[in-house]
């Protein structure tokens, strides 16, 4: 009998410790999910694959925040009223199913960035122009005052940062687009993290705007199109061959099938 206990409990043991391996990760989102100006509110959302009876958020700098909730939730949500300097960090969400579990595995991580309104918002310029064919490579420069800093490269109606870059020794940083085409048009705009504080961020700048217009097709293009051209020309000719050549032997057929009829069927008839 003690054997078969023993065997329950191992297997029983065995169960929860694969399920406790299996418990799918959570994932964490920002709302709003940016351009949050300091002080005003937002809100962290660990979103639970399977129903949790707690669960936490960490962040970089050491604190965190736990949350007992209700069972049938499936997202548990932690916001901060006002929103402060030292709030700008980097997050995790984790939960438990039930106290007598493992917890699952972090999120992966979340960064909420603030905007801090006091630093003066960066300027920005475009080279060579603002209209440029297409293949032509555009360097956009972002600078500030005395912020050396972290550059973003924005552009409206894209929600992540096309690029960043540290600025190289001074307060500039230059962004390439090389080679555009008329899918970079579009305005731009820079903003940056000031030195030491990666979750903070300058409001954007002004914007610059860039059209690309399609440049005419190189000379090389056109010979390939000529080349196209007679491709297109000699198919032309040999479809039109082929269907000649159907249509005489679908005549020929029918003619031949009719004098076959006449002889089958005129039978009284003497044909000569
Ligand atoms: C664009 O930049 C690349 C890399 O530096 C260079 O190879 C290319 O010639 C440039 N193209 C033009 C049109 O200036």
């Amino acid at each position: 009998m003690a054997p078969l206990a023993v065997n329950l409990i191992l297997g029983w043991w065995l169960v929860a410790a694969s399920r406790a391996q299996q418990l799918p990760r959570p994932s964490l989102s920002l709302h709003p999910s940016q351009g949050v100006p300091l002080g005003d509110n937002i809100t962290l959302r660990c979103h639970l694959p399977r129903l949790a009876a707690w669960v936490w958020l960490y962040r970089e700098g050491g604190w965190f925040y736990s949350k007992g909730k209700g069972k049938e939730q499936d997202v548990a949500e932690f916001s901060f009223v006002s929103t402060k300097r030292e709030h700008a960090d980097r997050y995790w969400c984790q939960y438990r199913v039930s106290w007598s579990e493992e917890a699952s595995e972090k999120s992966d991580p979340v960064e909420l960035v603030l905007t801090d309104l006091r630093y003066p918002p960066s300027s920005i310029s475009l080279h060579p122009e603002q209209h440029v064919g297409t293949g032509t490579n555009v360097t956009i420069s972002c600078w500030n005052k005395d912020y050396g800093a972290t550059f973003l490269l924005h552009k409206d109606g894209s929600s992540d940062p096309l690029q960043r870059q540290d600025s190289s020794g001074g307060d500039t940083a230059t962004f390439t687009l090389f080679g555009v085409t008329p899918a970079d048009s579009g305005t731009y705009r820079c903003s940056y993290h000031p030195k030491n504080y990666s979750f903070l961020s300058a409001p954007l700048g002004d914007s610059m705007t860039l059209e690309v217009t399609p440049s005419p097709a190189p000379p090389g293009a056109e010979l390939v199109s000529r080349g196209n051209l007679v491709v297109a020309v000699v198919r032309g000719c040999a479809a039109v061959l082929i269907f000649g050549l159907g249509v005489f032997f679908v005549i020929d057929a029918r003619s031949l099938w009719i004098r076959r009829d006449e002889s089958l069927g005129g039978k009284g008839i003497e044909w000569h």
